[in-house]
C-alpha cells in the first residue's frame, strides 16, 4: 500500500477524542486509496464513512457538472448545496469524462493506483463504457470493486432505484405510518445512507481477506436488500402471524400480512409516544414499559394501586388493553414538559426519549464538536454537518469539508504521472 498523500484541508476539531494515552499518527484506513466514482447519496454515504476512516478517497466527476446534487435543494445560490456538502467530506474531487478516450486512460491509471473502486449508477452504466467487472480486474487485480444497485439478481435487476423506491419494495413502507393511513416512508434514509453502511462493511471484509488471498473481489449491495436487512423484525413478524394476530400491534384487525405499526415499539416491550406539556408538535415523550418499572412507574405517575390492579400488574394483562395503559401514564406526563418527564422516568430507571426536532438536535449543546459539527467552506461559509457515529480509540476523526468540483485535478493527475502540461486542452476538450 502506498503512503497516503491526501492534503489535510483543516476543518472542524476531532470529531472524536481517543481515550488512550497516545493516539497513533496514522489512521484506520491510511494507505488505502479509494476511487469513488459515487452520486447522490447512496454511494458517497459509505465513501464519506471510508474517508473519515483515513482512506484517500478521490471523488471522480463529470466535467462542469459534477455529482447531480451539487446543484439540487440549494439555499445559497451557485455555491454547492448542503446535499453535496454534508456526504461528501474528507474527499478530494477530480473531474473527469470517461466516456472519452482520453478520459478512459486516466481512469485506467486511477484503477491501476486505488484500492477500492466504489460506483452506483444505473445498471450496466460502466459496462457500456468498456469498464466491466473483468476489465477492472485485469487492469488491477488486487482492487474491491463495489456497486451499489437498486436490486440484486432477479426480475428486477435492470431497474434503477430512489430511497423510497427501496423502502417500498424493501417492505419499510407497508409496515411504517398508521394502521389507517397510507404507506409510509421514514425519514431516516435507510435504502440510501442504510445501505451505504452495508457498502462499507463489504468494502472492508474483502480488505481484510485481500490481506490473506492477494485478491481483490467484487462487492455487489443492493438497496432493497438492505432495506429487508433493517425490516429483519417484520419479517419476523410475518412468520408469527400463522399463530395468530401481533398483540403488541396496535391493529386490531389482521390480514395476512404485518400491518402499519404506528408507533409501536416493535420488540418484545410495549413502547408508545406519549403527549407533553406545552402540546407542539414535538412535545412528545416514547416511553417502554419493561415489565420490572411498572411499580415504580405506577407510583410515579400518582397511580399505586395500579401495582396490584389484577389489570395491570403483569406485561400479559398490560398487553391487551396497552393502549389503556398509555392512556394512564399520559394523563400524568401531560402535565410536565418533554425534558422534565426524560429526566423524571430516567430517576426510575424507565427508559424513554423525548421526540427531539432536526432543530432541537442542530441546538443541542452537549452533541457540538462529535455528532453535530461545524465545517469551514470556502464558498458557503460556515456549516453544521452531521459528525461521524464510528468512534475509534485510535484512529479519531476530524470532519474536513467536502471539495469543490475538480479542486484537486492537477494534484491526482500529477500523482498517477499524468502529464499535466496539457491540463488546459484537456479541459477545453471536456476530458477534465
Ligand atoms: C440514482 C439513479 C436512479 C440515477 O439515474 P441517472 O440520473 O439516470 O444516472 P445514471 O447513473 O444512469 O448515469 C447517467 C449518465 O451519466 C453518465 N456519467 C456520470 N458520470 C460520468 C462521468 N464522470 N463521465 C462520463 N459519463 C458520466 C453515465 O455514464 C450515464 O450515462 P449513460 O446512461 O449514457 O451510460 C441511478 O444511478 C441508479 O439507479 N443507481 C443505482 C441505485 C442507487 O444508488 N440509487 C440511489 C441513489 S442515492
Amino acid at each position: 500500500m502506498a503512503e497516503n498523500s491526501k492534503p489535510k484541508s483543516g476543518g472542524a476539531p476531532p470529531a472524536s477524542k481517543a481515550t488512550g494515552d497516545s493516539v497513533p499518527a496514522r489512521k484506520a484506513l491510511d494507505g488505502i486509496r479509494v476511487l469513488d466514482m459515487s452520486h447522490v447519496q447512496a454511494g458517497p454515504s459509505a465513501t464519506q464513512i471510508l474517508a473519515w476512516l483515513g482512506a484517500d478517497v478521490i471523488k471522480v466527476e463529470l466535467p462542469g457538472r459534477g455529482d447531480i446534487t451539487r446543484g439540487q435543494l440549494r439555499d445559497v445560490p451557485n455555491v454547492d448545496s448542503l446535499y453535496f456538502t454534508m456526504l461528501n467530506c474528507n474527499k478530494r474531487s477530480i473531474t473527469l469524462n470517461t466516456k472519452t478516450s482520453e478520459g478512459k486512460e486516466i481512469f485506467t491509471r486511477l484503477v491501476r493506483h486505488c484500492d477500492v473502486l466504489v460506483e452506483n449508477f444505473a445498471p450496466g452504466v460502466l459496462d457500456r463504457q468498456g469498464f466491466t467487472w473483468e476489465k477492472i480486474h485485469e487492469i488491477n487485480p488486487r482492487i474491491v470493486y463495489a456497486s451499489i444497485k437498486g436490486f440484486g439478481p432477479g426480475k428486477f435487476v435492470d431497474f434503477k432505484a430512489y430511497e423510497t423506491v427501496a423502502q417500498a419494495m424493501g417492505g419499510a413502507m407497508s409496515t411504517t405510518g398508521r394502521e389507517d393511513g397510507p404507506p409510509t416512508s421514514t425519514g431516516a434514509q435507510i435504502g440510501d445512507s442504510g445501505t451505504g453502511i452495508h457498502c462499507v462493511a463489504a468494502i472492508l471484509a474483502a480488505l481484510i481477506q485481500r490481506e490473506h488471498t492477494g485478491r481483490g473481489q467484487r462487492v455487489q449491495v443492493a438497496m432493497q436488500d438492505a432495506v429487508m436487512n433493517l425490516c429483519r423484525v417484520k419479517f419476523r413478524d410475518q412468520q408469527r402471524l400463522a399463530h395468530g394476530p401481533l398483540r403488541e400491534y396496535p391493529n386490531k384487525e389482521f390480514k395476512d400480512f404485518v400491518p402499519r405499526s404506528g408507533n409501536a415499539s416493535g420488540g418484545g416491550q410495549p413502547g408508545a409516544a406519549l403527549r407533553c406539556a406545552p402540546g407542539g408538535p414535538n412535545d412528545y415523550v416514547y416511553v417502554i414499559i419493561q415489565p420490572h418499572v411498572w411499580e415504580p412507574l405506577a407510583k410515579l405517575i400518582g397511580r399505586p394501586e395500579l401495582v396490584d390492579d389484577p389489570a395491570f400488574a403483569t406485561p400479559e394483562a398490560r398487553l391487551p388493553h396497552i393502549d389503556e395503559v398509555f392512556g394512564v401514564v399520559e394523563e400524568w406526563t401531560k402535565g410536565f414538559t418533554k425534558f422534565e418527564v426524560l429526566d423524571k422516568l430516567n430517576e426510575i430507571d424507565v427508559p424513554c426519549g423525548p421526540i427531539l426536532s432536526t432543530k432541537d438536535i442542530l441546538e443541542d449543546g452537549s452533541l457540538a464538536g462529535r455528532m453535530v459539527v461545524e465545517v469551514e467552506h470556502p464558498e458557503r461559509g460556515t456549516f453544521k454537518t452531521i459528525g461521524c457515529p464510528l468512534i475509534l480509540s485510535d484512529s479519531p476523526v476530524t470532519v474536513e469539508r467536502s471539495p469543490l468540483l475538480g479542486e484537486h485535478n492537477e494534484e491526482i493527475l500529477r500523482e498517477i504521472g499524468y502529464d499535466i502540461n496539457h491540463l488546459d486542452e484537456l479541459q477545453s476538450a471536456g476530458v477534465l
